[in-house]
């Protein structure tokens, strides 16, 4: 039989899920994914999603059952700017009941203020191709932060900036549905920069207002880049090369200040140092051959993987290696989502415990590891797969919307209860005669 510890985690870690307010609000019939939907690029129509809009109250009472500290959302920009310069003080009033749920519960809220989504009349002209997008945006951050700072301890500027620019500018597979590198570039300094001014601007109005002093980052997805033969030089390069830009560019941009190529070479004003912590989203490793076409980098998976819905490879060492390796940024680090889609449950639980053990791994390693927000709290909409992936600790009946918990949930009240995964829940789960 195997031997398993208790893995304890620090005292004040955060213990959440994390959603995103098009995959679960419903009705965002403003932004540039809804017209993405009607021209039929998704599996689904979002629909009323899961009407998280409305019942946000029964998704917080869930989430507080399962003994959850805290909590990873955004807030959908085309609804509170619906025209451009025109703010809608109805759904800032949602918002802020909203966040005042959160922390009735017992939620600490962390907040994104862009996860995907462009109001139409941003995206109509030009969205973050265009400079003056990092301007727009910030106007909108003022915006909230005046409007909802008091009660918001953690911002999420940007999630995913990269997969934003990969999928819509590159693979051309999310909205806008381009395959155009130099307007991929230009995204890509836009949203760094209006992270950098997001950034600052939060901190200013904070101080302005006399609101505590919050911590901001952004989300950042990272895979673990690694080569098909470790010996051939030429995989190892483009393993290599793919860490670089993928999961690097913006991070030595922030940490250097200076935009780093392929994208520029110049000091930007306002960019070193603007971040409080690191978000990591991690999901899987990508296997990396030599290749002239870069949609084909993503697409090697060894015979023997473990796959997830999404055909994702689970490898959650990969995790640690790169917990490990943000390290010399000397940020505090929030797991800001990992998670599995899958119609096993039970590899659930498992992929949750042997992630959260890597987590543990690089703790030990003194990561400045500080919370983990699995996603996610319900099943969703999962932008161009539609409802089909189920991501959720809760599924949802797409009939009637009712949520029912998984065993996975359980487990992870367990978890976050006991600050631990006991010894007792890993040998249920990853012991040999249950795996
Ligand atoms: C992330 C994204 C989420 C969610 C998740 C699962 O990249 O931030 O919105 O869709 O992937 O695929």
């Amino acid at each position: 039989m195997d031997d398993f510890v208790e893995l304890v985690f620090p005292d004040g870690f955060l213990w959440g899920c994390a959603v995103a307010a098009h995959q679960v609000e419903g009705n965002n019939m403003n932004n540039n994914w809804w017209k993405w939907e009607q021209e039929g690029h998704t599996l689904d129509l979002s629909g009323v999603a899961c009407d998280h809009y409305n019942r946000y109250k029964e998704d917080f009472g869930i989430a507080r059952k399962l003994n959850l500290n805290s909590f990873r959302t955004s807030i959908e920009w085309s609804r509170v700017e619906p025209r451009e310069g025109v703010w809608s003080s109805k759904e800032v009033e949602h918002y802020r009941r909203v966040l005042q749920e959160m922390r009735r519960r017992g939620l600490t809220p962390i907040i994104t203020l862009h996860h995907f989504t462009d109001p139409l009349w941003f995206a109509e002209k030009g969205g973050w191709e265009k400079p003056e997008s990092v301007d727009i945006f910030d106007c909108f951050v003022r915006k909230i932060v005046e409007e909802l700072g008091d009660l918001i301890p953690f911002y999420t500027t940007i999630n995913e900036p990269m997969v934003y620019v990969v999928l819509g500018y590159v693979f051309g597979v999310f909205p806008p549905g381009e395959r155009d590198l130099l307007k991929a570039f230009s995204v890509a300094r836009n949203l760094l920069l209006a992270h950098a001014r997001a950034y600052r601007t939060i901190h200013e109005v904070c101080r302005e207002m006399g609101y505590p002093k919050p911590m901001v980052g952004f989300a950042h997805n990272m895979m673990m880049f690694e080569p098909l033969d470790p010996k051939d030089e030429r995989h190892v390069n483009e393993a290599n090369t793919s860490d670089a830009i993928y999961n690097r560019w913006f991070l030595e941009s922030i940490h250097t200040g200076v935009v780093q190529p392929p994208v520029g070479q110049e000091e930007a004003e306002g960019l070193k140092g603007a971040w409080d912590f690191i978000g990591l989203n991690y999901y899987t490793r990508s296997i990396c051959i030599p290749s002239p076409d870069p949609s084909r980098r993503f697409a090697v998976v060894p015979m023997d993987a473990e796959l997830t819905d999404m055909h994702y490879e689970v490898y959650p060492e990969g995790l640690y290696k790169l917990l490990v390796s943000l390290k010399k940024y000397g940020k505090p680090v929030y797991i800001t989502e990992n998670g599995i889609a899958t119609s096993s449950d039970r590899q659930r639980c498992r992929f949750i415990i042997r992630h959260l053990a890597e987590a543990h791994r690089a703790l030990r390693e003194r990561v400045d590891l500080r919370g983990y927000m699995y996603w996610s709290l319900i099943d969703n909409f999962e932008w161009n797969e539609g409802f089909s992936k189920r991501f959720g600790l809760v599924e949802v009946n797409y009939k009637n919307l009712k949520r029912t918990p998984r065993e996975s949930a359980y487990m992870y009240a367990e978890i976050a209860k006991r600050n631990a995964v006991t010894a007792e829940l890993a040998q249920k789960y990853l012991g040999r005669s249950k795996a």
